[in-house]
């Protein structure tokens, strides 16, 4: 039987999420940052019964497909889990994922395609969310460690692009100049907790996440700012709650822009800094044609994109042909939604504030009896039965379901499997680097109505 602190030899046989799994001892052990095939050195850090986890203390057998990974904080920081894996086989792991978690989940053996890689492997991210935490003076603006809330500088992420070092840096600085007291979440102390940021089309907005009223001379910062970044915002964000959520419900903008402004896929857009946004410009731009492509509204009267966002893809599927309801709960991102059907004059277009499991049975049934077309794009945490009930009232041909977790997926798609066949699974590389993958599905009817 293993115990903490035990040093034993392993060898990675299977995956469990972006850990892998073998046996030692009569133990399952789950062992991080290692390949399918490799043999290691580890030390057990924790044991339950007869499940085990372990580190590597020093690889024996390395796997061909290891690769250098493309950060140094690797190993270290919680934000990469598969960046030790070559490209390539990162998207035969993510194909995988998403296979077996129907598999597993819904008991379904569909045909998943091959994942769709992005354009970029590093640099993609168009998001930046992290943890200030350290001392006055030695303030540290990085990533969680692996398994904590120890931060990790990370001013060189590999993820973000270039915009983010230098963000980081300056920010790091004004914070060390001006006496800024970083938050501290064990008795919930000191001031600044995160620092956030979004960078689409060369522009830029920064959030200041404060624990209650921010103290400090922001003017400095304005400037450096101003000299790094031609098209800049910056916001304060109070957040006095004790737990790990990060944005308040209170932004202030303190100068520059308030919204970036773009045009994608021939929709020109608005975007503030507390509304949802894909993070990877172009798989986003790849998904959203993919799911222009796929859903036939040749017949549709009623178009319905749930959990919208700022509505980009509701603006690409709207048309003079059908009404289409966009329905979101941020207020921020309808009022992104609203100057977007302004700016595009989408005239059959209704963005609705509020819950899905809410708006969506309210809408169906004041449509019953139309042909409608349903995008479904929810959080990780996916559908629920009210939703789930609404969709099968609505009796869409077919459904297209937008996924960052294929768990949720398979578990949805089963409770949809009486009514719908899953007809097409396509994961995208949303995430390079990371286990996390996004997928496409579509839904379509068993019984085809006249
Ligand atoms: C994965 S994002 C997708 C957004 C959009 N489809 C896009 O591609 O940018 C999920 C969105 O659902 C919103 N949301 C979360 N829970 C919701 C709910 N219960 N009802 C409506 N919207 C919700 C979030 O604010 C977020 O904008």
């Amino acid at each position: 039987m293993l115990r903490v602190n035990d040093v034993v030899t392993y060898r990675a046989e299977g995956y469990a999420n972006s850990e892998t799994v073998g046996t030692v001892e009569d133990c399952t052990l789950f062992v991080p940052l290692l390949i399918v095939g490799e043999t290691a050195r580890v030390r057990v850090n924790y044991v339950k019964k007869n499940v085990a986890y372990a580190d590597v203390l020093e690889i024996l057998h390395a796997s061909p497909l290891r690769v250098s990974p493309p950060c140094s904080h690797f190993g270290k920081c919680g934000g990469c889990s598969l960046a030790h894996l070559a490209y390539d086989e990162q998207l035969v792991f993510k194909r995988g994922k998403v296979a077996a978690n129907l598999k597993k989940i819904a008991k379904l053996d569909v045909d998943v395609l091959p994942c769709v890689p992005s354009p970029l492997t590093v640099g993609y991210r168009n998001k930046l969310s992290l943890p200030v935490r350290g001392r006055r003076g030695a303030v540290r603006v990085g990533m969680f460690e692996r398994n904590s809330h120890r931060v990790v500088e990370t001013n060189d992420c590999a993820l973000a692009g270039s915009w983010a070092r230098t963000l980081v840096s300056a920010f790091t600085e004004y914070c060390n100049a001006s006496g800024a007291e970083p938050y501290d979440e064990r008795d919930f102390s000191g001031v600044i907790r995160h620092l956030t940021a979004r960078y689409v089309d060369g522009q830029l907005l920064v959030t200041i996440v404060s624990n209650g009223e921010y103290p400090y001379d922001l003017q400095p910062f304005e400037r450096e700012l101003a000299r790094l970044f031609p098209r800049f915002g910056l916001f304060v964000n109070f957040n006095t709650a004790k737990n790990n959520v990060i944005l308040g419900k209170k932004t202030e903008h303190v100068c520059g822009i308030e919204y970036i402004e773009g045009e994608h896929l021939g929709v020109k857009f608005r975007l503030r800094p507390n509304s949802f946004f894909q993070v990877n410009d172009g798989v986003k731009d790849l998904v959203y044609s993919k799911v222009k492509e796929l859903l036939d509204t040749s017949r549709t009267e009623v178009l319905v994109d749930c959990f919208s966002g700022i509505g980009i893809l509701t603006n690409v599927l709207a048309s003079q042909r059908y009404d289409a309801y966009a329905i979101e709960i941020e207020p921020s991102a309808v009022r992104d939604a609203e100057d977007m059907a302004r700016l595009n004059a989408a005239k059959r277009l209704t963005n609705v504030c509020g819950d899905v499991t809410v708006e969506l049975p309210k809408i169906v049934a004041a449509n019953l009896g139309k042909r409608f077309s349903v995008v479904v794009d929810p959080p990780r945490k996916g559908l629920n039965e009210d939703i789930v009930a609404a969709l099968k009232r609505a009796s869409p041909h077919q459904i297209v379901y937008v996924s960052c977790d294929s768990a949720t997926l398979a578990r949805d798609a089963a409770m949809l499997s009486d009514d719908y066949a899953l007809t097409y699974v396509q994961p995208y590389d949303m995430f390079p680097q990371t286990d996390s993958v996004e997928t496409l599905a579509l839904l379509t009817r068993r019984i085809m109505l006249a």
